[in-house]
């Protein structure tokens, strides 16, 4: 049986790519995984434990017996719903701090890969393409100025009624964003045979249609 379907959406930190792949896993009925959500688990997990950001193998192993379930559209751990808690910058800044270890990105390797089921998968994060998912049929690269990302980001939160600035958030996406890149386990790459989209200038609707109209012209080819 050849395995279902995997369409990898990377790129960095607030470049839509997470509701661009929810929005095409929803189109095709695919199911979707939030790579980024399961980094942030064990940086909110791991700073309720207080355990040191230093602490890689205790990280590990936290991160291996996370105690974390996905129902419709909520995130638990355990049995708080953590789907907000989540998404703050410093659990975003704490989570690439510890993805940068390599036993941690170890030990959330099966959990990702056991996200892949009929009929597909649509799985957003840095490595879904180069690591995680190296045979996916197509391999989608996001991009858009750290400007335009920040942004964007902005007025996510500002809607949210969360006060923010814009130039910290142009700080903190930055520093992650060179954190990612040159970290030395899975950094953040355009993965080999990856299509890469420019979003600056695009909606969210137009992101879709492209990258719904690659997968079409792949499956055809298949
Ligand atoms: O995508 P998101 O911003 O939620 O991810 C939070 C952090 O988790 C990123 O800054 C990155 O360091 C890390 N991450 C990763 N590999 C992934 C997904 C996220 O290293 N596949």
């Amino acid at each position: 049986m050849p395995l279902p379907p995997v369409i990898a959406i990377d790129g960095p930190t607030a470049s839509g790519k997470g509701t661009v792949a929810a929005a095409i896993a929803q189109k095709l009925g695919f199911h979707y995984l939030d790579s980024g959500a399961l980094y942030r688990l064990v940086a909110l997990a791991s700073k309720n434990q207080c355990i040191d950001i230093g602490n890689s193998a205790q990280l590990a192993v936290l991160a291996e017996k996370l105690p974390i379930s996905f129902e419709n559209g909520h995130i638990f751990l355990g049995e708080e719903n953590v789907t907000e808690a989540i998404r703050t910058e410093e659990i975003g800044l704490r989570a690439s701090t510890l993805a940068a270890y390599v036993d941690v990105r170890l030990a959330l390797t099966g959990l990702q890969r056991s996200f892949l089921k009929p009929p597909g998968l649509v799985a957003d994060g840095r490595d879904m393409a180069s690591v995680i998912f190296p045979g996916a049929i197509l391999k989608v690269f996001l991009t858009a100025t750290a400007q335009a990302r920040a942004e964007r980001r902005y007025k996510q939160l500002i809607a949210k009624g969360i006060p923010a600035k814009l130039e910290d958030l142009l700080r903190d996406l930055q520093e992650r964003d060179a954190r990612d890149s040159n970290r030395g386990a899975a950094p953040l790459l355009v993965a080999d045979g990856a299509k890469v989209l420019e979003t600056s200038d695009l909606s969210i609707d137009q992101v879709v249609a492209v990258v719904l109209d690659w997968y079409q012209s792949v499956i055809a080819q298949h």
